[in-house]
């Protein structure tokens, strides 16, 4: 049987649960997928990059035994461009994004209204911190905890009512969408893994402007990239609206997203699986 390993992390050694459907839809189409903590020189036909949330922490460790892995989906080309947020400095150009500046510890020149910093290295929105207007010291002292890099972005204040929506793509297709409700509230709370902020997601039906900028997005990443969009086995693309309502791109994930497969049709696990055998047939 072909086997297929899921990346995970130590504090998560089966995933964070999302992803189970999926393991039973490729068993039924002959792929054996097993978890496997990242790290491991454990062989197998693919290794999937599933929820390897700790990678923020041990990057280099991260970056290097990624590059070392025989066939990674999506490719190892994609990692280390994609884990820096400051890929949204590259999009810019031709995709509508949330206004982001790159800044260095000792940065000071802070935004007005209501902003946004958060490291250019992080997943599972650790390390955010949405700044009051004329918080100053607040964001400063912020800067220098994260030591190193920093996104600041202004607070998109339509996430408090409409959440983000992300779009799933498989081999470069279009699969679903869900909504995830704001995530620098104060009632947010971390996960029993320390990982990530608990999210509240729920299925969504992306409007035409969306679905718009999400492929324009995912075209602009593959040709930074030199890759094609189907070799990107899967790809989420999180929206918010901005001031006047249009969509633009909060994150581009192409390296451990969660899928929402809890969140959306029955036959998104089986769309995935069919990618997978895909990017399996590709080798
Ligand atoms: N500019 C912003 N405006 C509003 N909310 C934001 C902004 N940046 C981040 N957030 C909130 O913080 C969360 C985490 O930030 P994000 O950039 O998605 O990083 P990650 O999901 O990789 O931790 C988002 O899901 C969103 O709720
Ligand atoms: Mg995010």
């Amino acid at each position: 049987m072909v086997k297929v390993l899921f990346a995970t992390c130590a504090s998560l050694p089966a995933g964070d649960g999302d992803d189970d459907a999926v393991i039973d839809a490729l068993a039924e189409v002959g792929v054996s997928a097993t978890w496997s903590v990242w790290g491991s020189d454990e062989a197998a036909d693919l290794v999937v990059l599933r929820s390897t949330w700790d990678y923020p922490d041990r990057l280099g460790e991260f970056l290097s035994w990624c590059s070392s892995v025989p066939a990674l989906a999506n490719p190892a080309v994609v990692v280390p461009w994609n884990t820096d947020k400051s890929y949204m400095v590259d999009l810019a150009a031709g995709v509508p994004v949330v206004p982001t500046l790159v800044v260095s510890p000792g940065f000071s020149d802070w935004p007005d209204g209501e902003f946004v910093v958060k490291p250019t290295v992080g997943a599972g929105s650790r390390g955010a911190l949405r700044v009051a207007a004329g918080d100053r010291s607040t964001a400063s002292a912020h800067l220098d905890s994260l030591a190193g890099p920093a996104l600041v972005q202004p607070y998109q204040s339509a996430v408090d009512s409409a959440g983000e929506t992300a779009l799933v793509f498989f081999g470069g297709q279009y699969s679903h969408a869900f909504t995830k409700g704001a995530m620098l509230t104060p009632d947010a709370e971390v996960d029993d893994s320390g990982l990530y902020v608990v999210e509240r997601l729920s299925g969504a039906s992306p409007t035409a402007a969306q679905r718009r900028v999400a492929e324009d997005a995912l075209d602009a990443a593959a040709h930074l990239l030199d890759l094609h969009r189907a070799e990107l086995l899967y790809a989420r693309v999180d929206l918010v609206a901005g001031h006047d309502g249009a969509p633009l791109l909060l994150e581009l994930e192409l390296v451990e997203p969660s899928l929402g497969f809890r969140q959306t049709d029955a036959a998104a696990p089986l769309r995935f699986a069919s990618a997978v055998r895909a990017a399996l047939s590709a080798r």
